[in-house]
């Protein structure tokens, strides 16, 4: 009896590897396909892209810090208007300050993202007075930003609600006037994790939303002479990757040289941005692990790349742990060392605030 379930199990076993054999098999082939198909779809690519030009009217969510706030400074200008939002108004106004320093005219608004009817009213209301050339749905959270003030659960949601729903409120209130003006460029931002099934099921996911609904998006909106590009960053400092508490952040860029990347791809109306580069391909590579290989795939990159785990991150709300898989070693910050190095932009709904 034992003999015949073991040989069972290792057919079955024999069974899965063929599968994922097979799997790499086929994207060896498709990959020596689109090589030699790649140059022609580039041409086509090069022929029916529309190249707008430069935008003077720019809307940017979460432009309170980080990645946000860097793209309203750089292009901040004499005859650039801004609108930009964030929850927290002290740190808007500054960031309202530079640009005005810089000659810009700049609108603020600190409503929240999730917060559908009183977000359109706002952007429909700058639409009518500035005509929007170009809107960064950008505002997010992670796991981690979130801070220690949600359980688990309650992260799940939150997350969703502001990654997802947030960027549909930011996207949909501007899509018909776009397409009544045949202009107008939706901008994306979602991260190359969401070709990573790693760390931070949430956010993963909610960023794999935001891609696969911007590329298919701009399909729809190509008709209409309306662009729409999906900007996919690796690390970039800022206080959201602060919050990851990593040693090092593997081939980072600053959040400068992160908007001056997303502003080149939007102005060559790019269907998607990638950076770093060297993140890029190990996200890409990453995909092309076939799923059941992916726990052995992932054990060997948390060698290379020790991360905070989002579950014993929010085990408890007094105390919050923070566990290196490198080491195998658990460490415990007390709420008030977590409260200090928590994302600037963590306290999130009114509710939890
Ligand atoms: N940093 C990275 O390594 C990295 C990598 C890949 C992708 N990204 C993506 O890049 C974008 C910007 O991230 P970041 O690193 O710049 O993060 P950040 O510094 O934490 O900034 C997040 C921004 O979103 C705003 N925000 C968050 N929740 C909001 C809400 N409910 N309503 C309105 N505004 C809200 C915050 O404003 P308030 O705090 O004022 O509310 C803040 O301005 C995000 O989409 C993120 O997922 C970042």
């Amino acid at each position: 009896m034992v003999t015949s379930d073991s040989f069972k199990n290792l057919v079955l076993s024999f069974k899965s590897m063929l599968d994922d054999f097979l799997m790499i098999i086929i994207s060896l082939v498709w990959s020596i396909i689109l090589i030699f198909l790649s140059p022609i779809l580039h041409l086509l690519n090069q022929f029916k892209n529309k190249v707008f030009p430069p935008p003077k009217t720019i809307v940017i969510t979460g432009a309170s810090s980080g990645i946000g706030k860097s793209l309203a400074i750089e292009y901040a200008a004499p005859g650039i208007t801004l609108g930009i939002t964030g929850r927290n108004k002290e740190r808007l106004e500054e960031v309202k300050k530079q640009c005005v320093k810089k000659g810009a005219t700049v609108e603020t608004s600190t409503i929240d993202i999730t917060e559908k009817e009183k977000i359109a009213h706002w952007l429909q209301d700058f639409d009518r007075r500035h005509q929007v050339d170009v809107i960064y749905a950008n505002a997010a959270v992670s796991e981690l930003s979130l801070g220690e003030n949600f359980t688990y659960e309650e992260k799940a949601y939150e997350l969703v609600n502001i990654n997802i729903n947030g960027a549909l409120n930011t996207v949909l209130p501007l899509l018909e006037n776009f397409r009544k003006r045949n202009h107008g460029q939706i901008v994306l931002v979602s991260s190359l994790s969401a070709y990573i099934s790693y760390v931070f099921p949430t956010y993963a996911a909610s960023k794999s939303f935001i891609t696969h609904y911007g590329l298919t998006l701009r399909q729809e909106l190509k008709n209409y002479g309306v662009g729409c590009t999906v900007i996919a960053p690796g690390f970039v400092i800022t206080p959201m990757s602060d919050t990851l508490k990593m040693e090092s952040l593997p081939f980072s860029v600053s959040a400068e040289r992160a908007a001056q990347v997303m502003i080149q791809g939007v102005q060559e109306n790019r269907a998607f941005v990638g950076f770093s580069l060297p993140t890029l391909f190990s996200a890409y590579m990453m995909s092309l692990v076939p799923p059941n290989l992916r726990d052995a795939w992932n054990s060997i990159s948390s060698l290379a790349f020790p991360y905070t785990d989002s579950i014993e991150s929010t085990k408890s709300k007094d105390q919050v742990k923070y566990r290196t898989s490198f080491s195998s070693s658990i460490f415990y910050k007390t709420k008030d060392t977590a409260e200090s190095s928590a994302s600037v932009s963590s306290s999130s709904s009114k509710k939890f605030q």
